[in-house]
């Protein structure tokens, strides 16, 4: 068994990034981010936390704008039109879930599609599904960075997602439908999930259900990718059961430690892409 260590591309990855941040600082551009959260959920708060600390640390610049639960929808979109006007920030994310009184589907709207470093505007989801040029959500595309990293070749390999959302399950299917791969996906409502995984060279499974995943749901030699994170009498755990299928697997990731760096990564890599765009297109 060999770990998919996401902590450690991550830190490469970052890297990668800083030297492209110092690059671009001394042509007068310093990649800037914005990031909007509303509300007081613990793990959201945490989440920002981490993503403007790593943007501090390659150099970027970061804004937070920070909202009560009781902002309507319309301060929220004014703030995101005054962000996308901003020539100095070059990325945009709204930090989700957003509260019950806000259509979510129309604030991700208003995001120009240019600064959506998250890939959740339905233009960058539509190009993504086409194979297109576009921006791609970070979690998928980091799970993306590991399988190059480890040389897994995904042509041709039966894969199965677990966990159908728009921020992971949907945009990972077409990343890995661009791949050439087989992909299965399966949901609350699938009969006989364990039909589904056991058939799979790779198992990708994010829905935030501690232990889902256990050894008899995997081949021998699979390849399992863990992208849910859950506190289990406070500790961070993931959705596979890692004692017992790592016995079984031929890599998989670790929680914490695999995909949740990636995600960061990415976005930072999605910034400076967000900025290079920006600068072409003066
Ligand atoms: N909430 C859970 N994951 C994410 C993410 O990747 N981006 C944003 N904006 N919100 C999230």
């Amino acid at each position: 068994m060999r770990i998919l260590d996401g902590k450690k591309l991550s830190e490469k990855i970052k890297n990668k990034v800083k030297e492209e941040v110092d690059k671009l600082k001394k042509e007068g551009i310093t990649p800037g981010l914005a990031v909007i959260l509303v509300g007081n959920d613990p793990a959201s708060q945490t989440y920002v936390k981490m993503k403007k600390g790593a943007c501090e640390k390659v150099g970027m610049y970061s804004v937070v704008h920070e909202f009560p639960e009781s902002i309507s929808e319309k301060e929220l979109l004014t703030t995101i039109e005054m962000i996308n006007k901003n020539p100095n920030l070059h990325g945009l994310l709204v930090q989700l879930p957003l509260p019950k009184h806000i259509d979510t589907t129309k604030v991700l709207e208003a995001v120009a599609p240019e600064k959506d470093v998250d890939g959740f505007h339905p233009y960058n989801m539509g190009k993504l599904f086409e194979g297109l040029e576009s921006f791609a959500p970070c979690t998928p595309l980091g799970v993306m960075e590991l399988f190059k990293e480890y040389n897994i070749n995904l042509k041709g390999k039966d894969i199965c997602i677990v966990g159908a959302s728009n921020i992971v399950g949907k945009p990972m299917l077409s990343l890995l439908l661009n791949a050439w791969a087989t992909v299965d996906i399966c949901h609350i409502e699938t009969k006989d999930l364990a039909t589904h995984t056991k058939r799979a060279d790779i198992v990708i499974v994010g829905v935030g259900k501690p232990n889902l995943i256990t050894a008899d749901m995997v081949k021998e030699g699979a390849i399992v990718v863990d992208i849910g994170i859950n506190k289990v009498d406070g500790k961070i755990v993931g959705d596979v059961d890692f004692e017992n299928v790592s016995k079984k697997a031929a890599y998989i990731t670790p929680v914490p430690g695999g995909t949740g760096p990636m995600t960061i990564a990415m976005l930072l890599k999605n910034t400076i892409k967000a900025t290079k765009l920006q600068k072409e297109n003066k």
